[in-house]
């Protein structure tokens, strides 16, 4: 047996099926934050803390409701195939790891000094690997958060895992301001960068596919 590396050709830095789950996942995203908002402000967490009319999908609680057991189906469909095409295709491996603390800290100096120029598109800078991981993973655990306070019987396990209900909404409600707070930086940092949104949009360049091995018999 001997092993042959076969040269593979060229693909987009963010192929279509990516640039589809990512698109939809925004709009999955947008549908959640605003119509929770909406279900949020019957029965407050944080005293006094109410969303605006203006900010939420849904023109009552049931309506926003509707909206977000809507939206919930979306995210967790795309979520699952974002999930499966990026464990199966080497990407998240390829692209968000590993996350060295020394290039964090250098990254972090930068930013501070306001050098964000992301001059080479094919690699994330250590700060927004981070972040991509945090935000997957406050994806996952709104989903898990979400099921336990959608049917708290059923799910009876997974709410005393949170110390109850109330435990489970509040980690839900932490989630959302992980994932708001997560839009806020990453939504101006693609403005201030235009050449990735539009990257995000058409595909960006075309880079090398990673060398395949294959094992043949001699
Ligand atoms: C709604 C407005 C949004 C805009 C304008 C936007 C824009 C972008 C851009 C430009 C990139 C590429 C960054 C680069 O090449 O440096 C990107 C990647 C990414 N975005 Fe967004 N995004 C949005 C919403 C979201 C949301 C809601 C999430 C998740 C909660 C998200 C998660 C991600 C992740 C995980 C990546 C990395 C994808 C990968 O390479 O595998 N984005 N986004």
């Amino acid at each position: 047996m001997k092993t042959v590396e076969t040269a593979a050709g060229t693909r987009r830095l963010h192929p279509l099926p990516l640039r589809i789950m990512h698109w939809l996942n925004a709009v999955a995203m947008i549908v959640m934050i605003t119509s929770g908002w909406g279900i949020y402000n019957d029965s407050v967490i944080i005293g006094g803390l109410h969303f605006a009319h203006a900010l939420r999908l849904g023109s009552w609680a049931a309506e926003s409701l509707l909206w977000h057991l809507a939206g919930m189906w979306l995210l967790m469909i795309n979520g699952f195939f974002y999930l499966l095409y990026g464990l199966v295709t080497g990407r998240f491996r390829e692209r968000l790891f590993p996350i060295g603390i020394a290039d964090l800290v250098q990254t972090v100096r930068d930013t501070l000094h306001l050098r964000i120029a992301h001059d080479d598109l094919t690699r994330y800078n250590a700060v927004q690997k981070l972040l991509y991981v945090v935000v997957v993973i406050a994806g996952i655990s709104q989903v898990v958060t979400g099921m336990a306070i959608w049917k708290p019987v059923q799910f009876s396990g997974l709410v005393s895992l949170f110390g109850g209900f109330q435990g489970a909404r509040l980690v839900h409600f932490l989630g959302m301001a992980v994932i708001v707070g997560f839009l806020v930086v990453h939504v101006a940092l693609s403005l201030l960068v235009p050449r990735t949104l539009w990257a995000m949009l058409a595909g960006g360049p075309r880079i090398p596919r990673p060398v395949r091995r294959r094992r043949i018999a001699t």
